[in-house]
Formats: structure tokens, sequence, C-alpha cells
């Protein structure tokens, strides 16, 4: 490593956060690895760590489930959490830094947000230095949103606000704070502006020429549980993505 080069392990580098910031990591000079399974990489197991976080100054966890089960992703999030935080305890890394969900600890009934507040209380309470950084919804995870809602031939979806964000911003954040560092706290990240769930999913059907219709419902779940307009948007405090929902739906529809 040149001075000033850091060695940064990306765990789930080849995802859809990981691999677009591997590369800007490398793109700024430092030597970014791609750890997940299909490079030899298990967080769940610990198959691979110890060899990959050699000589690594910072680790960041962009890895996701395979199973969105409750129990499933409880585990998943739990036992790769606490290997990653021994193995980098072992090799002497400064800084690790994870990807999570702003106002998860706000929905106690959502299997999938309970497992990610498990996350952040393992490497609170582990006493390493830790950055955890909570983004709102990926613009790109509003299909999967809609798709959730799905009630026979209609999509029906909570009125509440969401404030997402475009992965390539969450990526631009992330560099930022692998370079800095750790605050041993959290930071949050959304994007530009809070829109009704209904409004945003409508727009990417239409995008992608689903005519089903979408209703806005208050009594409709948000993965199981109910949301308000505070459920899932950002604080004061938030960093803001750049990009619009509009900018990003017009690259996205051409
Ligand atoms: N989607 C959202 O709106 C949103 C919002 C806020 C936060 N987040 C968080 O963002 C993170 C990334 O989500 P994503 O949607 O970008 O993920 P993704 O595209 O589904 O990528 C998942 C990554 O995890 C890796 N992985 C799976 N099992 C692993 C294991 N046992 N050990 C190591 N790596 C493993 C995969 O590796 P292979 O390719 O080798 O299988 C892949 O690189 C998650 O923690 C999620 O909670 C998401």
């Amino acid at each position: 490593l040149k001075e000033d080069e850091m060695k940064i392990v990306v765990i789930g580098g080849t995802g859809q956060v990981g691999a677009p910031l591997v590369r800007a990591l490398d793109e700024r000079g430092h030597q970014a690895v791609a750890a997940s399974p299909s490079t030899g990489v298990d967080a769940r197991t610990g198959h691979g760590l110890a060899e990959a976080l050699a000589g690594a100054q910072v680790v960041v966890d962009v890895a996701n489930a395979p199973s969105f089960d409750p129990d499933e992703v409880l585990d998943f999030f739990r036992t790769s959490t606490r290997h990653l935080l021994d193995a980098e305890a072992v090799a002497g890394v400064a800084h690790h830094v994870a990807l999570s969900i702003v106002g998860a600890d706000r929905l106690p009934d959502a299997g999938y947000l309970r497992a990610k507040v498990a996350q952040e209380e393992l490497i609170r309470r582990s006493g390493r230095p830790h950055t955890i950084v909570r983004s709102t919804q990926f613009f790109e995870f509003l299909r999967t949103i809609a798709a959730a809602g799905q009630d026979g031939d209609v999509i029906r979806l909570p009125e509440a606000a969401l404030q997402p964000i475009a992965a390539a911003d969450v990526v631009t954040a992330l560099v930022d704070v692998v370079l800095a560092p750790p605050v041993d706290g959290v930071v949050e990240i959304a994007g530009p502006r809070c829109r009704p769930l209904p409004d945003l999913a409508r727009a990417v059907l239409a995008g992608d020429g689903d005519e089903r219709p979408v209703v806005g419902d208050p009594d409709a779940r948000y993965f199981g549980t109910r949301i308000d307009d505070s459920s899932l948007t950002a604080g004061p405090g938030a960093r803001l993505g750049a990009t619009t929902f509009e900018e990003w739906l017009a690259v996205r529809t051409g």
C-alpha cells in the first residue's frame, strides 16, 4: 500500500450498493476488496473472513440476507455481524461501517427492521470504532415495496410519506464516511424530498408500463407494520442525496 492508501473490505461488495462502492473507493486510490460468497467470503459462516481482513483499515458491511423471512434475517444479521466484529478485533481494523435503515428502531413490528436494530446493537455494544449509516429506502427498492402491497388486482399501500434516495447517492455518502474517522454513532442519509408512498409507487409502475391501480389506504401495512409520515422519514440533521426522484425516473425510463 502507498502512503494514505487504505485497504477497505466491502462485505456484500458485489451487491447494488457494494459493487459501485468498491469501484468508487478504487477510483479514490484505495485498495477496495469485494467480499461476499461469490468471491469466497461468507460473513454468516465466517469462511474466508480472517484472510480477507488481514491488513485492512476499514470494513464496510453492505451485505444483505438471502431470505427476508423474519427469523432467517435476524439470524443472518446477528451471526454475520458477530463474525465480522470478532475478525476485525483480531485484524486490528480501525473502523466498522454498516448500512442500516432510518426509522428501524421506530417499527418493532417489522421483522426485517428488527434484524437491523439487532445488527446496530451488536455494533454499539462491541465497543469497536464504528459508524452506522442509516439510509431511507432506495428509489430502486420502490418496486419491491409496491409488489408487497399487491392485493388482488390493485396495489394497496399506506398513505404515509417516504423520503427515498438514489442508491448512487448512498454510495457517495458511504465513500465520505469510509474515508473519515469513525463517529461511534449514527449518520442519517435520505432523499431530497418526502412524498406519499402511493404517489412514488404509481410513478415507478407507470415507468414500467404497469397499469395496475395504486390505492392509498390508511389501514394498509408496510411489510406488516403500520407507518405514518414520521416512521421512515429522516430527522433534521440528515445528509440529503442530490438526485431527485424525477431525475432518477427520467434516466430509468429514458
Ligand atoms: N434497499 C433499501 O432500500 C435499503 C435501505 C436502507 C438500507 N439498506 C441496506 O443496504 C444493504 C445492502 O442492500 P442491497 O439491496 O444493496 O443488497 P443486495 O444488492 O441484495 O446485495 C447483497 C450483497 O450481500 C452479499 N451477501 C449475501 N450473503 C452474504 C454472506 N453470507 N456473507 C457476505 N456477503 C453476503 C451478496 O453477495 P453475493 O453476490 O456473493 O451473493 C451481495 O453482495 C442491506 O444491509 C440493507 O439492509 C437497504
